[in-house]
């Protein structure tokens, strides 16, 4: 049933206090894939930068994939409080301009979108924990790979993760990457 898997516990230690400080305190979140009673939350917590009419689309989204067998919305949560998401899907459409030898690499892959995290909680390892909680729900399902699509983020999911350019694509006139890791 959907919702109901909650996974890990992360816990990282975190300077805190004024700049000279190194006082230390214990910050962990857990992992969860997301149940209807999670999208309100989410959208109130996470939309702070995004206009009316981009939060209507977003809060439409994270309702799809909390409701559709073949996607999941994975929530980083500390008690009530949405950290961060990321929206997972076994099998996305193709941008219409992908080119067909990347359409043919990523055929078995599944795919991620919308990785964010609240502006003040960045840094701190929740996008990271995820990312690799979207690569583990992938495997799980026996997919090959996962791919996505991203306009400034492509170094970070190469250093970080081992990601490889896959093509690019123009998006309303804005060239985006599409990035990919074999599994
Ligand atoms: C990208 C994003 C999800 C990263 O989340 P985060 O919680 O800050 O990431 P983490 O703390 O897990 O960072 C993991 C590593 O990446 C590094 N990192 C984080 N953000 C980075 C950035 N913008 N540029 C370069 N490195 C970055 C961290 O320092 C950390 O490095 P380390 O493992 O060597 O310590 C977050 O900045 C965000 O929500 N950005 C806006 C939306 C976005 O761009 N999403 C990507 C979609 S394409």
């Amino acid at each position: 049933m959907k919702g109901k898997t909650s996974t890990k516990v992360h816990t990282r230690s975190k300077d805190v206090g004024a700049t000279c400080s190194h006082k230390k305190a214990t910050y962990t979140w857990e992992l969860k894939v997301a149940a209807d009673s999670d999208v309100e939350p989410t959208v109130a917590q996470l939309s702070g930068h995004m206009n009316d009419q981009q939060r209507a689309v977003f809060k439409d989204k994270l309702e799809r994939y909390v409701i559709k067998p073949d996607r999941d919305l994975l929530l980083a949560k500390r008690g009530g409080q949405v950290l961060g998401l990321v929206c997972v899907i076994e099998r996305a459409e193709f941008p219409s301009s992908l080119r067909k030898h990347a359409a043919d690499l990523l055929l078995k892959f599944a795919c991620t979108t919308q990785l964010l995290v609240h502006p003040h909680l960045r840094k701190q390892g929740i996008g990271k924990s995820l990312q690799l909680q979207a690569e583990q729900w992938a495997r799980e399902r026996s997919k090959e790979g996962l791919w996505l699509v991203t306009h400034r983020m492509a170094y970070w999911y190469q250093s970080h993760f081992g990601y490889k350019e896959v093509d690019r694509i123009k998006v309303k006139n804005t060239e985006k990457i599409v990035m990919a890791e074999e599994f």
